[in-house]
């Protein structure tokens, strides 16, 4: 599977967390239907925590929220947003290597948003996310149109499929967007 194989640089974390985008990338409106209280959400490429806050406020206090990835200043960018906020208690900041998520925790609600693209084994990635998704859990998958074409796109919905995934919903125009379930 190909993929553009690039990291979006912290440097470029204002462009991903601000107001303009969440209004436009509604994380209540994207994620409501299927985040519940008490849920554990895994967001994987968290970023500087663009949609970690919001989900783990949806989550709230009996549920939690893993924020995941590579980069150091990523995770501490989440971190300083989480505690102006009072939310850190809620948020395991976690480092992962780019090849393995190194975690073992089963979640309900799994989040990818605009980063499988960036990863050199997309489908490694997948494989590791089907296999970490709950019984009845759901993976969201989110990728940015003028860097992933159709084709590669399919290709990830393919090994989700492979997986034993079931596609629930596919929309999007600037965005391209799919939503999974994992059979009870
Ligand atoms: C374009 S940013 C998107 C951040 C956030 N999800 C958002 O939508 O605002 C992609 C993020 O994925 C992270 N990333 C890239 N490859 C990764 C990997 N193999 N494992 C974990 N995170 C990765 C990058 O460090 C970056 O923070």
């Amino acid at each position: 599977m190909s993929n553009n194989n690039h990291v979006c640089s912290h440097d470029h974390a204002k462009w991903l967390d601000n107001d303009f985008r969440r209004m436009l990338q509604n994380p209540r409106k994207m994620f409501s239907p299927w985040i519940q209280p008490g849920m554990t959400i895994l967001d994987i490429g968290c970023g500087p925590g663009s949609f970690t806050l919001n989900m783990a406020e949806m989550t709230g206090p009996q549920g939690k929220v893993i924020a995941i990835d590579i980069q150091e200043q990523m995770l501490e960018l989440t971190r300083k947003k989480l505690e102006k906020a009072g939310m850190l208690e809620r948020v395991k900041l976690h480092r992962c290597s780019g090849n393995s998520l190194d975690i073992d925790t089963k979640a309900d609600f799994i989040l990818t948003f605009f980063m499988v693209h960036e990863v050199p084994d997309p489908n490694s990635l997948i494989d590791q996310i089907c296999s970490l998704l709950s019984k009845g859990g759901y993976y969201f998958l989110a990728e940015p149109i003028f860097h992933v074409s159709t084709e590669q796109f399919e290709k990830v919905l393919a090994r989700c499929r492979s997986n034993g995934l079931t596609l629930i919903r596919q929309y999007g125009l600037i965005s391209r967007y799919a939503v999974f379930q994992k059979s009870l």
